[in-house]
């Protein structure tokens, strides 16, 4: 077990050297030391994001047949998009209840200087000489053991050999089930008691809006979700589009979480991107609509060639749920850098109620007695009161007035990304230029998600390669991303290629000028095949 967590540790730092070394991914401001939390998309990583949004953008709004019934779902439906600010109206987070409740719990260490999210820390008791501490540990997996060894071994000034005169009692168990901070010795520290209380730090951004921001009404807030942009504009898009009961507004854009402790890699970031649909539906057909989108969305990431296997599609328990959520479901993929039989989430799917439209008409609401009421302060007045419009709909199908339910899956950009470069990574052997066997790093990507489509490469730089090779690339260039690349020996060029995650290369040789053929080199199965060079533009536009 231990070995397999080293495997997959090893493979995530191998993924992360390739995304730097091939201009995938970028930590940000690195020339100035970096900034935890943030990270630039280089060319190639941006062509790939873009593609990963794009088949996202056309799959689920541009490209959806609205008159048809869709395979799972209760009926046709309508889908069209929105781009909303970034910054909104203070009064949106209060009354989604961002501003109260979106947040934290974090715990300071007085000696090592760090934080760290109290919910992410866990530790056992051990003793040494009569001397009994809570060793804590900020590892989680196989990784968590080790760590409170060598921690306990510090703890208690052990030398090596001396490490088993330490016994461990009861189990691994998480920090917040043990109050006994004085007695916890923090996860780089080496006294107990060196940990503070925790306490609640709201993820929002905070910035201050107008050039003499100063009092508490200029503050305003970095959006956290895209979500709550497309339900206060709910009203507007009824009003404007055509669109009717049931349909989708779907938004891909920039979100911003403070996270406290950013961590693998680009998993959990302070600025990411989300691609979200707000669905909404007639009450009574809301739980066919979840089932519908549940699926809908694991099918999506199967289609775009995510290993089934390493996904998983998990249904919340009750106790999981939000307070208005009458079911959610979480799309996991089984990153390299999770324990064996550990999930990363890729994307929720909600059944969300009308929680979201009546927030925004009545105010912040709260469960109470089993029913969503409008919070009310000391005064008996709304806590955080809403816009007072009416975001009811009149169905003129079934002759009746409500609020919408919605179902919302959330999906975000990034994370997306991230899985598909770990699943797309391999290595393995194909034969060199001499048939001898060489060792080579393939992202073997799904052609829509690839940067690059096909490279176009002469095999030596005369002859007249290089001349039928420009009329081949600018012939497919109106297409495709394509790529000419004549520099270094075919088989380097080849490696260049199967690392950028390039499908399909086409070889211009002696052959080419004699028959008006080029090779087409496969990068998965390795076959490559003649293929007549004016047939070349719409065999690969049927491929793509
Ligand atoms: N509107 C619902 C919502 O925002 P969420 O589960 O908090 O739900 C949705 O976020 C998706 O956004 C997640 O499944 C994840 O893919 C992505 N996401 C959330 N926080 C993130 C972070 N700190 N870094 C990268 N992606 C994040």
């Amino acid at each position: 077990m231990p070995m397999e967590k080293q495997n997959d540790q090893s493979r995530m730092d191998r993924i992360v050297s390739l995304a730097k070394r091939r201009g995938f991914i970028f930590q940000s401001s690195e020339i100035y030391g970096g900034l935890n939390g943030f990270w630039d998309y280089g060319p190639l990583g941006v062509a790939l994001k873009r593609n990963l949004k794009d088949a996202w953008w056309h799959d689920m709004l541009t490209g959806h047949d609205e008159l048809a019934v869709p395979p799972g779902a209760p009926a046709a439906y309508e889908m069209v998009g929105l781009d909303c600010t970034i910054i909104m109206h203070p009064q949106v987070w209060k009354c989604s209840g961002h501003f109260d409740l979106f947040h934290d719990w974090m715990i300071d260490c007085r000696e090592s200087k760090k934080r760290y999210r109290y919910d992410h820390l866990h530790g056992r008791w051990a003793t040494h000489r009569g001397k009994r501490l809570f060793i804590v540990t900020d590892q989680s997996g196989d990784e968590m053991a080790a760590h409170l060894q060598t921690r306990g071994q510090k703890a208690f000034g052990l030398r090596a050999k001396q490490v088993d005169e330490m016994t461990w009692e009861g189990d691994v168990v998480p920090l917040a089930s043990e109050p006994a901070l004085a007695e916890a010795v923090g996860p780089d520290a080496t006294e107990p008691g060196t940990l503070t209380a925790p306490r609640e730090f709201n993820l929002m951004f905070e910035t201050r809006i107008g050039a003499l921001a100063g009092d508490d009404d200029d503050r305003a807030f970095l959006r956290p979700e895209t979500a709550q942009g497309i339900f206060v504009n709910f009203k507007n898009v009824l009003d404007t589009s055509r669109v009717r009961v049931p349909f989708g507004i779907g938004q891909i854009g920039k979100s911003f979480r403070n996270e406290i402790t950013p961590r693998n890699f680009t998993f959990r970031s302070r600025e990411f991107e989300q691609m979200e649909i707000e669905f909404f539906c007639r009450p009574a057909d809301s739980t066919e609509w979840y089932r519908y989108w549940r699926d809908r969305r694991w099918k999506w990431y199967l289609d775009l060639g995510l290993t089934e296997g390493k996904l998983q599609l998990r249904e919340h328990d009750k106790d999981e749920l939000s307070h208005y959520s009458v079911g959610t479901a979480d799309i996991e993929y089984a990153f390299p850098f999770l324990a064996a039989g550990e999930f990363g989430e890729l994307e929720g799917i909600a059944h969300r109620g009308d929680f979201d439209l009546r927030s925004h008409m009545e105010g912040k609401l709260v469960r109470r007695d089993g029913e969503l009421v409008v919070e009310t302060g000391p005064d008996g007045k709304p806590r955080h009161r809403g816009s007072g419009k009416d975001l009811s709909y009149f169905d003129d199908v079934s002759r009746e007035r409500y609020v919408p339910h919605v179902i919302e899956p959330s999906a975000g950009a990034d994370r997306a990304v991230l899985a598909f470069l770990c699943d797309a990574y391999h290595e393995d052997e194909v034969p060199d230029e001499d048939g001898k066997p060489r060792s080579r790093t393939v992202l073997k990507l799904h052609p829509r998600l690839a940067p690059i489509k096909v490279a176009i490469l002469p095999l030596v730089k005369k002859d007249g390669m290089p001349e039928v090779a420009t009329d081949l690339y600018r012939s497919l260039k109106p297409y495709m991303a394509c790529m000419y690349d004549e520099k270094g020996s075919v088989g380097r060029r080849y490696a260049r290629q199967d690392e950028a995650g390039t499908p399909w290369c086409l070889t211009i040789d002696g052959q080419t000028l004699a028959d008006k053929t080029v090779t087409l080199r496969d990068r998965d199965s390795l076959v490559q095949e003649r293929v007549p060079i004016d047939a070349v533009v719409d065999m690969l536009r049927d491929r793509l």
